[in-house]
């Protein structure tokens, strides 16, 4: 697909520790399309992370590694650039948010003096003109007193204000792919809500693709175009929003929706899916989600389930679509090779 800016590719991610091997990302596939707003959700440690810093080659290493895999980022595979490559890369065409944006910006450096540095990467500019456009970028995402704030530091913004500031640094490098990595968690729901217009804006304007990662399946509904789920470093369903908001074919994916507030109003207590997201090994056998699945039968403890053909052109890793086995989608994106 020519218009395809990120494309994953059975990307195996893992760690090596002193208990054993973690195959944290175990076979992930999928793209982003230009100007597309893709989402990731799953619950804590399914691997959102794991994917988006593998992407940036950002991994902590060691313990982490990228086994195996293909990242195509228009059409440049990624997932062993060196890090000279990698460098060019971050920040210049893929750009990314952290929940905590203190991780990325430099604690010793002024706003201006970060910003500045971004915009002059990008630009042919005087230091004076990058100041003034500093200026701009900061009035522009909804920071007050702009030309003074310009002259701070990190840690004298509050968290609402840092990823304003991180924001504004990747509309300066004009990314084509936006990583946002919990962007908004620890934000109250009103700066929330500003935060995730601003991502709007510069996905219409700009017409960048991002990469969501949430475990919030209400900012999904607001943001997204199509949505990945993950469950244990797998991807376990695929689809646009609208279809797996209104129609989850995963009982996973299912219980991530019954679990959002809004779209249940009659039921007197929230539901929550029963258990936790388990500790994959190398040596986890049968589908990931079986001890907390209402619909699990014998062979979910015996078999890793394949992506199954839910309908024309959707998706999802559990025997339940397991109708006609020889049709079984061996090849599509997303299926683990050991699958
Ligand atoms: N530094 C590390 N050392 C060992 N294992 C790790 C490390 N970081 C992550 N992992 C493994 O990778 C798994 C996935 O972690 P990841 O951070 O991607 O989860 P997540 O989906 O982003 O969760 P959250 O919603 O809490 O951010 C973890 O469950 C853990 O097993
Ligand atoms: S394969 Fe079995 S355990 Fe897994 S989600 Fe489907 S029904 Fe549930
Ligand atoms: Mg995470």
């Amino acid at each position: 697909m020519s218009d395809t800016i990120l494309e994953l590719n059975n990307l195996h991610t893992h760690f090596f520790t002193d208990s054993g091997e973690i195959p944290a990302v175990d076979g992930v596939s999928f793209h982003v399309n230009k100007g597309e707003v893709v989402g990731v959700v799953g619950e804590s440690g399914c691997g959102k992370s794991v994917t988006s810093l593998s992407v940036m080659q950002l991994v902590p290493s060691p313990p982490g590694r990228i086994v195996s895999g293909e990242i195509n980022f228009k059409g440049e595979n990624l997932a062993f650039a060196s890090e000279k490559r990698m460098r060019q890369i971050r920040g210049n065409e893929i750009a990314m948010i952290f929940q905590e944006p203190m991780t990325s910006l430099d604690p010793l450096y002024s706003i201006g003096n970060q910003l500045v540095e971004a915009i002059r990467m990008h630009n042919k500019s005087s230091k004076k003109e990058a100041r003034l456009k500093a200026i701009e970028m900061l009035d522009l995402v909804g920071i007050p007193r702009a030309s003074e704030v310009v002259d701070e530091f990190p840690h004298q913004l509050s968290g609402g204000m840092r990823q304003r500031v991180m924001i504004a640094m990747a509309m300066a490098c004009d990314p084509e792919l936006l990583i946002a990595d919990e962007p908004t968690t620890a934000l109250d729901v009103t700066i929330q809500a500003q935060i995730l217009d601003l991502m709007r804006d510069l996905n219409k304007e700009k017409d960048t693709g991002i990469l969501l990662i949430t475990h919030d399946l209400g900012v999904v509904a607001e943001m997204c175009d199509r949505v990945v789920v993950m469950y244990a470093g797998q991807v376990v369903e695929e689809g646009t929003v609208r279809e797996i908001l209104k129609d989850p074919k995963h009982p996973y994916t299912k219980g991530l929706i019954r679990s959002l507030p809004n779209l249940h109003e009659k039921e007197q207590k929230l539901y929550s899916i029963p258990g936790t997201v388990p500790k994959v090994t190398m040596n986890s056998v049968g589908c990931r989600f079986a001890p907390r699945c209402e619909y699990a039968f014998d062979r979910c403890f015996s078999e890793n389930p394949a992506l199954y053909e839910t309908e024309d052109n959707r998706y999802a890793r559990c025997f339940l679509y397991d109708n006609f086995e020889e049709q079984e989608v061996a090849t599509h994106v997303g299926t683990d090779s050991r699958s």
